[in-house]
């Protein structure tokens, strides 16, 4: 049942994961757009900073929770994003058993919280779900080809689980799910130190190089700019009707590692060199999205080109410490996404 606040209220949202890197740009659009916002969040990746701007707003409220063991949520809410996960190598590794809960049961505890309120739900799903893909690019009936005893399967099996507890709950009629398949994405307010490749790249050149490479750099991925993606997300929970199935959402445009590396240079005006590294286990050589769904039925595809989303990704790097040279993160890096 349905707990409606007047006409004229406020629609409130729920966000969790909404204090880290994606989350918080979604919390700014809500908010912007005049809805009430609840954040929860644990605080494992995402941090305070993220939302500090945010938490005079007297429509924004913030639950410090972990999804797996969540507090009563008193006030009535109208939509809940999933966006709670670890999302890169280095993170949703650390405590792989903590992962998959989080995917699993947290999930289907934000569902609940979904069914009790009549709430539209959204999973933030990965293209991480079509593992090493033998399909280009990934379209969404595509079911992947994932390694479920690897060390990336805590993510990979977690999410796939998670559209599945989604899929489960729509089907039964007791929650209006969506779940939206993100490819990698890059913005401000990337975390320097998780290994994303784009963060990595960044602040490596910053700091004067030299640039890792994993692999021999000519794995592809796409990459969408966080703001793309936030329009995105909020288009695909509000369609009508729901697609009833998985949306891809990324840039269909393909970098191979070395390009976007050599982006990054020329942005910065950097000499920095390269420096060869293993590719880590498992770690995807291709990634495209086909956005043929989600433009036929979302009405979505994203505007912002790698060169110009990369400027205030920089700007972002370069206002924040960056880290020292030679610094680099994990080698887990190119698969997320
Ligand atoms: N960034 C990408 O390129 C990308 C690609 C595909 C999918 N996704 C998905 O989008 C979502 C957001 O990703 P992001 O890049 O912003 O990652 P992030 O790590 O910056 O954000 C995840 C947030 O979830 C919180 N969190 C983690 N586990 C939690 C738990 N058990 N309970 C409560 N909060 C918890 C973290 O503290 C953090 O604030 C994730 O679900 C991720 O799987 C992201």
């Amino acid at each position: 049942m349905l707990k409606r606040t007047s006409d004229d209220a406020p629609r409130t949202v729920m966000v969790a994961g909404g204090a880290g890197f994606i989350g918080s740009h979604l919390c700014e659009r809500l908010l912007a757009e005049g809805r009430s916002v609840i954040c929860l969040d644990s605080y494992r990746t995402g941090s305070e900073a993220n939302v500090l701007p945010l938490t005079n707003h007297p429509r924004f409220t913030f639950i410090e929770a972990d999804v797996c063991e969540l507090p009563p949520i008193d006030e009535p809410v109208e939509q809940i994003y999933n966006l709670a996960c670890a999302a890169s190598p280095s993170n949703y590794q650390a405590d792989p058993i903590h992962t998959m809960l989080t995917c699993v049961l947290g999930t289907r505890n934000l569902l609940a919280i979904a069914e009790q309120n009549g709430a539209s739900f959204l999973q933030a799903s990965t293209s991480e779900i079509y593992g090493e893909p033998e399909q280009h690019p990934q379209m969404e009936d595509y079911r992947g080809n994932v390694n479920c005893t690897g060390p990336r399967a805590c993510y990979d099996e977690g999410k796939r689980a998670a559209e599945a507890v989604c899929f489960d709950f729509l089907r039964a009629g007791r929650v209006d799910a969506r779940v939206a398949r993100i490819f990698n994405t890059y913005g401000p307010r990337m975390r320097a130190d998780d290994g994303r490749i784009v963060s990595n790249l960044i602040v490596q050149a910053l700091a004067g190089g030299p640039l890792p490479i994993y692999g021999t750099g000519e794995q592809t991925r796409s990459f969408c700019h966080v703001s793309d993606l936030v329009t995105g997300l909020m288009a695909l929970m509000n369609v009508k009707p729901n697609p009833g199935a998985p949306v891809n959402l990324g840039n269909p445009e393909e970098f191979t590692i070395l390009e976007l590396a050599e982006l990054v240079r020329a942005k910065l005006a950097s000499g920095a060199g390269l420096a060869f590294h293993p590719l880590p286990v498992d770690d995807p050589t291709r990634r495209r999205p086909d956005i043929a769904r989600a433009i036929a039925l979302v009405g979505w595809s994203p505007t912002v080109r790698l060169a110009d989303g990369l400027v205030d990704t920089i700007d972002w790097f370069q206002s924040t410490a960056p880290l020292e040279k030679g610094v680099a993160s994990s080698p887990s890096v190119y698969g997320m996404g």
